[in-house]
């Protein structure tokens, strides 16, 4: 019997790969730059499953142009860039790879939060440009994170991980989640509601999923909230924040800075936002280790295999 076909829509860590080829006939776009929407829709055409990334829009053009299509996996947590009804709909199995890019996430979100804290990637940059002329009492002030309190939008997974990382630095943890069952969060943690956090957080991180709901969570209003000495870090999906009024908070002062590892319109970043020194940008590398991206791809490639062979998937989100 022919093995079932699966599109892989990008190069991914070799085991991935290797796993996929025991049970599939692979086809890769085996690149490290993003396919093209007109190659996607191509190469789709008589797939019964999709390994693909989140830069991939999985949307009813695309699920309509692979009629064998059984199964989308995508190679990251969040599903944004999938129409999970119009799949849902035409009984297209979406996978996604939960728990395994938890704890590199959490790494990242306090290397933001510390950068912009202690000012690093400036003082980097100034010590580089040779300004470095000794020693000063006024040189590159930040702000300190010990004892101070850490607000958290978004207690799932990541964000309870980085709350356990805040007991290292002493810190108070609020949290703000209404999808979240309180009971299942620790005690140690206040919950509360999104205004409070935002007045009365030093430190404030993001790790919500994006969804009509949280499209620009936080806006001018909410930024409004803030004090000139928070520091906000996302690391969860760039729409949440409203950009123009997230550049206009960090030029105004308004806030201390942000650490940003997603923008509103990824790739493209504003110049206004590239020119903010009180800003540390990094390109969407949260789960970017060689060990975490490994295991999403094992877990994408065990997907489609359970999907394909009629067993339950380690994660379904429809
Ligand atoms: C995800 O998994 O959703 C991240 O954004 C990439 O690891």
């Amino acid at each position: 019997m022919p093995k079932p076909g699966i599109f892989v829509t990008r190069n991914i860590p070799q085991p991935a790969l290797d796993r996929l080829e025991e049970v599939f006939s692979l086809s890769i776009h085996a690149s490290d730059q993003a396919i093209t929407r007109a190659q996607l829709l191509a190469a789709v055409k008589e797939s019964e499953a999709l390994l693909c990334l989140l830069t991939d829009t999985i949307d009813r053009e695309l699920l309509d142009a692979a009629p064998k299509l059984k199964c989308v996996s995508n190679l990251a947590v969040g599903y944004n860039n999938i129409d999970l009804e119009y799949a849902s709909s035409r009984n297209i199995v979406v996978c996604n790879t939960p728990g395994v890019l938890t704890e590199s996430t959490a790494d990242l979100t306090w290397a933001l939060l510390l950068a912009c804290a202690r000012r690093v990637v400036e003082g980097d940059s100034f010590v580089r440009a040779g300004r470095f002329e000794g020693w000063g009492p006024m040189l590159m002030l930040g702000v300190d994170v010990f004892a101070k309190t850490l607000g958290i939008i978004g207690m799932g997974r990541i964000g309870s991980a980085v709350a356990r990382r805040a007991e290292g630095f002493g810190m108070k943890v609020l949290w703000f989640d209404p999808l979240i069952d309180p009971q299942t969060v620790s005690a140690k943690y206040e919950r509360t509601d999104l205004r409070h956090l935002c007045a009365s957080s030093d430190f404030i991180s993001i790790h919500a999923p994006l969804t009509p709901a949280t499209r620009h969570l936080i806006n001018a209003e909410l930024l409004a909230l803030m004090r000139p000495h928070t520091v906000l870090v996302n690391t969860a999906r760039g729409p949440i924040v409203n950009e123009a009024a997230l550049i206009e908070a960090l030029r105004d002062n308004g806030i201390f800075a942000a650490g940003l590892d997603v923008f509103e319109h990824e790739p493209e970043i504003p110049a206004e936002l590239l020119a903010q020194d009180n800003a540390v940008l990094l390109p969407h590398i949260g789960s970017a280790s060689v060990e975490t991206r490994t295991k999403m791809a094992l877990m994408a490639a065990e997907n489609a295999i359970a999907v394909i062979q009629g067993t339950e998937p380690p994660a379904r989100v429809n």
